[in-house]
């Protein structure tokens, strides 16, 4: 028998309320489980190709200066924290390729899923031109760019929020890969991406990683997207150079 009196209306509801109380967590718990992976499941990769990463995996070894490497994980770590706590913020990794940018951007991603609601996609920019490439060969493939943009900056006739944390990842490989020279990126992408990063500033968190420093994206990119994108904040930009490739160190 609940030690409590029944007949006393109020204390019975409270009585229940209390015992309905770690149910009631497992099922936001739950609840906030599905809707991060029916939104994150909607990522762009490259090749296709999911990728996990958390911070248990990063691993301060794997540099010659294990200090920075130690330094850099701990930023992202704090950024991830805070991110979870409910600050929006533009997060910015820049450097070369292997040094773990990407990881360090999914380790975030899962810290934040951890430990809030919150909703997250990555996107491949690389497979985004892409897809801007072959809008037009099929349904299937504009389709799949229109879902993107929805989730990346919402739509309010489809009732659809932007995600509340979106990794635009390798941000302008798309510029650099089609010359040698940094040329300026495909119109229709640039003007997608404006609405996207206007859409977002100041009210959802974007982290980009890029292998570019931003004199070479200023001559990619529109500086009033730049500007909504690539924040200056030096807490928020995470630099990677003079870090080791570890991806070539693994073959
Ligand atoms: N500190 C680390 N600990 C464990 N694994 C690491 C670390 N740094 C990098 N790696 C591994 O090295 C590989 C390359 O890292 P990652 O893809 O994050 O590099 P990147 O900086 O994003 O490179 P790119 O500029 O080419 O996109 C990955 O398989 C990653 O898991
Ligand atoms: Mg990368």
């Amino acid at each position: 028998m609940p030690d409590v009196d029944l007949t006393d209306k109020q204390a019975a509801v409270d009585y229940l309320k209390k015992k309905a109380e770690p149910l009631h967590d497992e099922w936001r718990k739950e609840n906030a489980m599905h809707n991060f992976n029916r939104v994150y499941r909607k990522s762009l990769w490259t090749g296709n190709q999911p990728v996990k990463f958390t911070f248990a995996d990063w691993k301060t070894d794997k540099q010659a200066d294990k200090k920075q490497a130690a330094e850099i994980g701990n930023r992202a770590w704090t950024l991830a924290k805070m991110i979870a706590g409910g600050q929006n913020m533009n997060v910015y990794f820049s450097g070369d390729p292997g040094t773990g940018k990407t990881s360090l951007a999914l380790a975030m991603v899962d810290k934040i899923r951890n430990e809030s609601g919150k909703t997250a996609l990555f996107v491949s920019t690389d497979a985004l031109a892409e897809l801007y490439d072959r809008r037009f060969d099929d349904k299937a493939t504009q389709n799949r760019l229109y879902e993107l943009i929805d989730l990346m900056q919402g739509n309010r006739q489809l009732k659809i929020d932007p995600v509340d944390v979106l990794v635009l990842d390798d941000f302008g490989t798309e510029g650099g890969m089609r010359t040698d020279t940094k040329s300026q990126v495909r119109v229709d992408m640039q003007k997608g991406l404006f609405s996207v990063a206007d859409a977002r500033f100041g009210k959802f968190t974007t982290i980009v990683t890029t292998n570019n420093k931003t004199s070479e994206l200023q001559e990619m990119y529109n500086e009033k997207l730049l500007s909504r994108l690539i924040t200056r904040n030096p807490e928020h930009r995470l630099t990677f150079n003079g870090m080791v490739d570890v991806r070539a160190s693994m073959i």
